[in-house]
């Protein structure tokens, strides 16, 4: 239920060992291949190549100590004071990666709609459902959909292991996973979509729209593109950002709730406007719009929220669109049956839904004898 809740490579590579100091240890891990080629010692620093095929590994992020000064740390749920130790790090390892995924930064404008899904490791069967429905890779109306999921790491030990194998075996057969190595947590999800966006300035620089969410919505993507194409402008050279509005909230100050935000996270007690993080649209112009802002913007755990501040910061507003339906569906009467595919047909997206439905659904939608009367 989120939706109840309230550069330059190199330069920015410079800026990253500038401000971190205190960082000594490199990754010391083999890396598991697809164009992934992380550096083994400290010896030599790896410079960019032309064709994107390096990937840089970052040097390991040092807890601030002395975050544990700030009034009542210690009352704090473990998630913030974790939070709080790591709110500084941006940059971490990939271990998978996709540098062609657009066809190149080049030849990026030819990708119309980029399905760009968070993913946990453990979401093995989210991920399956998905490829075969609404996030299957195809030409629809005569314009490409490119999907990809992204996740971090999670657990430890040989589960970690496990789970990092297994989406090594699931880019083997599918290309589609960008993965780093951090801890793959609900109050890193902001983290997460910063490291996308900073993948997509380099490799995806002109894609003309994205489909940012999660693994477990149902997403009409036929309607996306159809609905896309039909804007004004509709090569995503302007601002666009749509979704399910939220306004006029704040922080959550009762440390129970899921979307915990103390005044040691932030002060003020408003949010500005934002898109509930289910699913919204957004154009390239403005994904790189809102990475630019990131980077003077300290993190806040809760990700949607982060979107809206940056959209904020640029002088620019989200939108609310009709057919997403982050909150769920209005069904007018219990006697009817709330996943009677005619609900389903005209929307954009809609939280949450199981794999099976979502299988189901997909088709049912498609079927050409379906009769809607609404
Ligand atoms: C953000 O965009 C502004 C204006 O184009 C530019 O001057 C600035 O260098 C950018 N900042 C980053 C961090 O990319
Ligand atoms: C990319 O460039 C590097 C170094 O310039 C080269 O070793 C590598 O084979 C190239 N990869 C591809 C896919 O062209
Ligand atoms: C804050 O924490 C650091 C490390 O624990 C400590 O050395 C320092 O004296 C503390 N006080 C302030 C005001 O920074
Ligand atoms: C570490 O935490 C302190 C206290 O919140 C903060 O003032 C300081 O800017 C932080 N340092 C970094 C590198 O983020
Ligand atoms: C985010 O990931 C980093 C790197 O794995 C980890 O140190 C930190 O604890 C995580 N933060 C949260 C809030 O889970």
């Amino acid at each position: 239920m989120r939706n109840i809740r309230a550069k330059t490579l190199l330069l920015a590579g410079a800026l990253a060992l500038l401000a971190f100091p205190l960082c000594k240890n490199f990754i010391d891990h083999k890396a598991p291949g697809f164009h992934v080629d992380v550096r083994e010692d400290d010896s030599q620093i790896r410079q960019p190549t032309k064709n994107n095929s390096y990937v840089y590994s970052w040097p390991r992020c040092q807890q601030n100590v002395s975050a544990a000064n700030m009034t009542d740390f210690s009352s704090l749920p473990v998630t913030i004071k974790d939070f709080l130790y790591y709110r500084h790090c941006r940059h971490f390892p990939m271990l998978l990666d996709l540098p062609d995924k657009c066809g190149g930064a080049d030849k990026s404008a030819e990708v119309f709609l980029l399905l760009v899904i968070k993913s946990s490791p453990h979401n093995y069967d989210r991920r399956e459902v998905l490829r075969k429905t609404w996030a299957e890779e195809r030409l629809h109306n005569g314009v490409w959909i490119r999907r990809i999921f992204l996740s971090g790491t999670t657990d430890s030990g040989f589960e970690k292991k496990r789970l990092n194998k297994l989406l090594e075996l699931e880019q083997r057969e599918y290309s589609d996973i960008l993965q780093w190595d951090f801890s793959d947590t609900f109050y890193n999800l902001t983290l997460k979509q910063i490291l996308f966006l900073e993948w997509m300035e380099r490799n995806c620089p002109n894609v003309r729209f994205l489909l940012n969410g999660d693994d477990d919505v149902f997403a009409n993507t036929d309607n996306m593109v159809e609905y896309l194409q039909g804007l004004k402008d509709n090569d995503g050279s302007k601002h666009l950002f749509t979704g399910h509005l939220i306004q006029y909230v704040g922080p959550i100050r009762s440390s129970g709730s899921k979307y915990f935000v103390p005044v040691q996270v932030q002060k003020s007690d408003s949010y500005p406007p934002y898109c509930g993080g289910g699913g919204f649209l957004l154009s390239g112009y403005t994904a790189l719009v809102i990475y630019n802002k990131s980077q003077s913007i300290d993190l806040l755990p809760i990700d949607d929220v982060y979107m809206g501040m940056c959209l904020a910061k640029a002088g620019l507003g989200p939108t609310s669109h009709i057919g997403v339906k982050t909150a769920g569906l209005y069904i007018p009467s219990k006697r009817l049956d709330e996943y009677d595919p005619c609900f389903y047909k005209d929307i954009l997206l809609v939280h949450r839904f199981l794999s099976a439905r979502m299988y189901f659904m997909w088709h049912r939608i498609h079927d050409p004898n379906l009769k809607c009367s609404l």
